[in-house]
């Protein structure tokens, strides 16, 4: 036979696993992979617990559990004031990643052009490239990482078929206000062209700010599939358990696809997932001071050592510069500081098709504070 040709041939182990396997080689402190090493609510494992000894071992519906989906949109209601019907336009998926796939074998086909911010997530050119289109990488502006409408504006086209946005965004912490949305929206308005809303941190957001979510927007709105991660927000990023938000004509596009990538998600978290929400449905609104007191507390440590501390408006992602401590590039300055340090962080400029000339690592905090004061302490030693 011949060697099989990849569908994928950029595609290799991702940073996040070279890292974290880099991490545990070398005992190092493990700030690269954002996942939380604290415990999700209690009551949330013990409705976990309850759900594995109940009925809910066979597949759950479709579409997600209606309970689950019924409290995903009373929780839309009560906190963005956005209208979204559970039964056509709210899609359960396994984690946030499924949503994502989803959406863009949904709406993206061969030669279509997607537009996509970098510094961005690692998911989303792998699915443009297996459905077949062309991936447009806008670098944003630096080093404050806002959307560069000039070049935005320039770019779209009547190939453009999807516009994928980050917000809390993904390494940087920069978030995208009402404002920003109502520019998008100007500027996709003469093009057949959708929107891809990734929101998975929209609890995460800091200073008093609030997530503005592309669901607002009703203009926005009619042509976006706005996706949320339960793993991001209940500390359990291994339940890979997540949610689309669509117009009814898009959400059952979306269904097409997930009815036979996963046809549904894990049936007892989401029965666990759905009563929590249920009677706890003001469990999210402490997250912000939650992880701005892991933020403030991380700088704090960070003002000690010579990295330089970027302003984090939201996710659990700290930007630092090294400048002052080495000339190495990001890749190999991350791989040293593992290797001869003791802690793991991810170089920013994997997530960029042309990074920029910038010594930047990301940490990511959303650690016990003994996690972050060992590291500080390894980092003072630079
Ligand atoms: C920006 C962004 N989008 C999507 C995801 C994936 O979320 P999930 O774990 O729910 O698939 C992540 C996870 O790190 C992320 O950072």
């Amino acid at each position: 036979m011949t060697p099989l040709d990849s569908k994928l041939p950029n595609v290799g182990t991702t940073i996040f696993t070279l890292m974290s396997q880099l991490a545990e080689q070398h005992r190092a402190i493990n700030l690269s992979q954002g996942f939380p090493d604290f415990q999700p609510p209690p009551e949330l494992l013990e409705l976990v617990v309850q759900a594995l000894g109940g009925r809910y071992h066979q597949y759950a519906p479709m579409p997600g559990s209606m309970a689950l989906r019924t409290a995903i949109a009373e929780k839309l209601r009560a906190l963005y004031s956005v209208q979204a019907d559970p039964v056509t336009e709210i899609t359960i998926t396994s984690g946030a990643t499924e949503a994502i796939f989803d959406a863009i074998q949904a709406v993206v086909r061969r030669d279509d052009e997607v537009i996509v911010f970098d510094p961005c997530y690692d998911s989303y050119e792998p699915s443009v490239t297996l459905a077949g289109g062309r991936t447009v990488h806008l670098p944003l502006t630096f080093p404050d990482f806002r959307i560069d409408w000039q070049r935005l504006r320039e770019t779209l086209s009547s190939r453009t078929r999807l516009v994928i946005v980050n917000s809390p965004h993904n390494p940087s912490g920069a978030l995208l206000t009402p404002a920003d949305f109502e520019r998008l929206a100007e500027l996709l308005r003469p093009y057949d062209c959708y929107l891809l809303s990734d929101e998975v941190y929209e609890h995460v957001v800091f200073d008093g700010a609030r997530h503005a979510t592309a669901l607002a927007h009703p203009e926005l709105a009619q042509r976006c599939f706005a996706v949320f991660s339960f793993g991001k927000t209940y500390h359990a990023t291994g339940w890979k358990l997540g949610y689309a938000v669509a117009p009814p004509a898009l959400s059952a596009e979306l269904r097409r696809v997930h009815q036979y990538v996963t046809f549904a998600s894990t049936s007892p978290l989401q029965q666990a997932l759905a009563l929590f929400l249920a009677a706890h449905p003001e469990h999210h609104l402490q997250l912000p001071a939650f992880y701005q007191e892991r933020r403030d507390y991380f700088a704090r440590a960070l003002a000690a050592t010579k990295l330089r501390p970027l302003p984090a408006a939201g996710t659990y992602f700290q930007l630092a510069d090294y400048g002052a401590v080495s000339e190495l590039r990001d890749v190999e300055f991350a791989r040293w500081l593992t290797i001869e340090h003791g802690v793991a962080t991810i170089p920013i400029s994997v997530f960029y098709r042309d990074p920029p000339d910038a010594r930047l690592v990301r940490f990511c905090f959303a650690k016990e504070n003994v996690t972050l004061d060992a590291a500080a302490q390894r980092l003072r030693r630079l």
